[in-house]
């Protein structure tokens, strides 16, 4: 058993005691998607410099990939607009390595001529979501998709696609997962690199989650091809994860603080705290890279800059 450094100390500690899992994979990649998921749901509109700064930040923590914003239609998500102005702000060379949303060719565009190089296609698994977040159906947002992913490969863009409502529906209820693996490998078949599998309310149990990857390896996709994307409504997120790395997966989506939500799923709360992700793999000795104390600075200055506690137990116990 490996102590933490600060055991001794008063106060919380500021490491977990680390007792690895030898059936558990030794590392693993943490996909950011505050700045995009989290500020999505902000009922205030936050200003540029802000946004490229906690960009800065999260990089600066060690996240290795953090998704900084969506290229989607600007009444769609008036808290994303600046989108073009963001990238310019971030970019370092020609190309823009931060991945981006993009939902439709004219999305695209505007990625591409923003110097974007990695971009992410959302689609649902349900019509009901099909229609509120994308004003399309199950077939329609495929056909949408295919020259989004094409023009983008072309262009030497790779393209992550999720899947949103993959175990549970707010309109429609239980998901079904044969529907779930079809619109994943449709998505695959186009040409995405991974497949993100998103609990975009919340609902996921454990068990469902090892049931749904086993059900894409039966399909041929094996769990090095997807990341999973959990919301904590309920509170199960990293009972989930750690079904995940049972069955094999080794990217989490997550978001600073537990930003976050959907605007088109009034049921969806923050997503998976990154720091509640980093202090339950540090725990089990998994890699990830993250400097969990400037994450955590990082989260509560975001928090005082949108005026609201952190929904992170983790950063709440260590502020
Ligand atoms: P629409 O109204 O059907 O669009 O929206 P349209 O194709 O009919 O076009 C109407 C007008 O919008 C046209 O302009 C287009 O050019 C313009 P006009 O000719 O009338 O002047 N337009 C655009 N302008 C800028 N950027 C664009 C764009 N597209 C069209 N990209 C659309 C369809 C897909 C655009 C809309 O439904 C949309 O933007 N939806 C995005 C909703 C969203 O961002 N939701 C949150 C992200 S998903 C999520 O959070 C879940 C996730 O985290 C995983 C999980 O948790 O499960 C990823
Ligand atoms: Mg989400």
């Amino acid at each position: 058993m490996t102590l933490p450094a600060s055991s001794a100390a008063q106060g919380p500690a500021s490491l977990p005691m680390v007792v690895p899992d030898d059936g558990l994979p030794d590392r693993v990649t943490i996909y950011e998607v505050g700045p995009r998921d989290g500020l999505q749901n902000e009922k205030a509109v936050v200003p540029l410099d802000v946004k490229a700064a906690f960009v800065r930040r999260l990089v600066a923590a060690g996240l290795p990939v953090v998704e900084a914003t969506s290229f989607v239609h600007p009444r769609w998500v008036p808290q994303l607009a600046d989108a073009a102005d963001l990238v310019e702000a971030l970019r370092e060379g020609p190309r823009f390595e931060h991945p981006v949303l993009v939902p439709n060719e004219r999305g695209l565009d505007r990625a591409l001529e923003a110097g974007c190089s990695h971009v992410a296609v959302f689609a649902s698994a349900t019509e009901t979501f099909a229609a509120k977040n994308l004003n399309s159906d199950l077939d329609a947002q495929m056909a949408m998709f295919e020259p989004v992913v094409r023009r983008a490969r072309e262009a030497g863009a790779d393209v992550r696609a999720y899947v949103s409502m993959c175990f549970g529906d707010p309109w429609e209820g239980p998901v079904d997962p044969d529907v779930v693996v079809r619109v994943g490998c449709d998505l695959l078949e186009l040409g995405a690199v991974q497949l993100s599998l998103g609990d975009t309310i919340g609902v996921a149990t454990a068990g469902q989650v090892g049931d749904l990857v086993r059900r894409f390896g039966a399909a041929r996709v094996g769990p090095e091809r997807l990341a999973l994307h959990f919301h904590d409504t309920y509170g199960q997120a990293l009972a989930n994860v750690h079904a995940g790395l049972q069955a094999g997966v080794t990217t989490f989506d997550a978001s600073a603080g537990g930003l976050g939500g959907c605007p088109y799923a009034q049921s969806a709360t923050g997503n998976l705290a990154t720091e509640d992700l980093v202090w339950f793999l540090t725990g089990l000795g998994i890699e990830h890279g993250v400097d969990l104390d400037a994450l955590v600075a990082t989260s509560s200055w975001m928090a005082e800059q949108l005026g609201k506690p952190p929904a992170s137990a983790v950063v709440r116990a260590l502020s």
